[in-house]
């Protein structure tokens, strides 16, 4: 009985945090596909507006697990940021994926 009062008090703190702030990003996501690749999500939001990539109303998860994944969203928004002589935003294969 304790304990499954203790769980829906749980559930609802989880909720009523998440009503409050949002859903919470991390600064930072890692890849360990092929290497590791390192997502600096806190710097990229500032260089940027948040639906450059979240194109939902409110910005959710967004699933990269797959080569496919992953260069559709960020190998190809560096490669038009290329053509725009932006020299920042890395197109080859170890400026993201580091050993
Ligand atoms: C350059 C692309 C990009 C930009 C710009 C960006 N995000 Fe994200 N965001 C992502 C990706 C990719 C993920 C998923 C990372 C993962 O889980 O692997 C994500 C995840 C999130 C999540 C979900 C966290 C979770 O795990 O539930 C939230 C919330 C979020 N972003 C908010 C924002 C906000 C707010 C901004 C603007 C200040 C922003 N993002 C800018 C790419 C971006
Ligand atoms: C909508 C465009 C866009 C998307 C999507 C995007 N980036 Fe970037 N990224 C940039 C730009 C612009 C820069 C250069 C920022 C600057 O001017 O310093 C950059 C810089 C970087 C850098 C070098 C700076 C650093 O943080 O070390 C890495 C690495 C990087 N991005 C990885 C990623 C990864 C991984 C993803 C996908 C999860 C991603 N980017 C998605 C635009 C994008
Ligand atoms: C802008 C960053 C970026 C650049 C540049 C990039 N990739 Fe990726 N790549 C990713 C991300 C993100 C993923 C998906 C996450 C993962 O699997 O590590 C990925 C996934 C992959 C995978 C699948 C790994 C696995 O085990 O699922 C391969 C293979 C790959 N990339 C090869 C390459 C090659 C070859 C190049 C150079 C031509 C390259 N990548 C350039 C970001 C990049």
């Amino acid at each position: 009985m304790e304990k499954k009062v203790l769980l829906i008090a749980l559930i609802l703190a989880q909720f009523t945090f998440i009503g409050i702030s949002g859903a919470l990003a991390a600064d930072q996501y890692s890849y360990t596909g092929k290497g590791t690749v390192t997502f600096n999500h806190a710097e990229h939001g500032k260089k940027m507006e948040c639906s450059a990539c979240h194109t939902e109303e409110e910005p959710a998860q967004i699933a990269i697990s797959t080569k496919k994944e992953g260069h559709d969203l960020c190998l190809s928004c560096h490669k038009d940021e290329k053509k725009k002589g932006n020299k920042a935003a890395p197109t080859s294969c170890s400026q993201c994926h580091k050993k």
